[in-house]
């Protein structure tokens, strides 16, 4: 990884208005999870637009079954890492659970804590009109929300499993009032997980911010993995999920070679030592 230097300038970092603007331009924005230093520093590099430090942490992290373990310090925590790593990347802390529904007091307390002491540049939070008013307490507080509509790994339990929502007319009806009413309560984008393409591009049609999709169809003003997903490390992959690498098994062929060259004494040699 390369250091930066004071020599190189730094890249303008993404802001909240510009991923506005490149909805008004036709222009996708690119989005991934990242939970770490290194990670974030080469999708910063990369060029990705935006790096949510997810409470998917809890799944593709930690090894939990869900996300509900996921606590706030966990989140404060990597998100200090990812914000310390990157230099253009607009960088957003999911609200894990338990950590804002109780209030719109509960989510602003939670909120500046994000920003205060890791960082970042804007929270996201699950949920529709229920929520509104605690969107609308944040950003009119200075900080910057992402909504997230749909299959809601938080209400897991509630939705009876990961399963595809906004299914039929009812359902659609209600998933486009509640991204309105987010906008109207001044999110500044929103997710949309695991819904029906024909819907997800419905919903990008009547907003004015951006639809971030996953597993949403190729019609949302930008695309988010788990990069776990994207890059092929793990063992569970969505169907909607694209392995771009096979992370995996790069890694476990480095361990092999290492165990081999460790066992058979080729590792270190006078290149890896100190002589003197
Ligand atoms: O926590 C997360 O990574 C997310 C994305 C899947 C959108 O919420």
């Amino acid at each position: 990884m390369s250091e930066p230097t004071s020599a190189t300038p730094a890249p303008k970092r993404v802001r909240v208005h510009h991923l506005r603007e490149a909805k008004e331009r036709g222009e996708r924005i690119t989005m991934l999870t990242a939970y770490d230093a290194p990670t974030a520093q080469i999708f910063d590099e990369a060029g990705t637009e935006v790096l949510l430090v997810g409470d998917s942490m809890g799944n593709a992290l930690y090894g939990h079954a869900t996300t509900l373990p996921v606590t706030v310090e966990d989140v404060l925590r990597h998100t200090q890492a990812v914000v310390g790593a990157t230099r253009r990347a607009l960088v957003v802390a999911d609200l894990p659970f338990g950590s804002y529904e109780a209030s719109p007091a509960h989510a602003h307390a939670t909120g500046v804590r994000m920003l205060k002491e890791a960082g970042a540049h804007a929270v996201k939070l699950e949920g529709g009109r229920h929520v509104a008013e605690h969107v609308r307490l944040l950003t009119s507080t200075g900080i910057p929300v992402m909504g997230h509509l749909g299959f809601t790994p938080q209400s897991e339990n509630a939705l009876g499993g990961k399963r595809v929502q906004g299914r039929g007319q009812d359902a659609a009806e209600r998933l486009t009032e509640d991204a309105l009413a987010l906008q109207e309560a001044g999110a500044f984008a929103i997710v949309l997980e695991m819904v029906p393409a024909p819907l997800a591009a419905q919903v990008t049609e009547v907003l004015a911010v951006p639809t971030i999709g996953i597993g949403a169809g190729p019609d949302c003003d930008g695309q988010v993995l788990v990069w776990m997903d994207m890059a092929g490390l793990g063992t569970w992959s969505p169907r909607f999920a694209k392995k771009y690498a096979d992370v995996g098994a790069v890694l476990s062929a480095a361990a092999r070679a290492y165990n081999d060259e460790v066992r058979s004494g080729a590792f270190p040699t006078a290149e890896h030592s100190f002589t003197d």
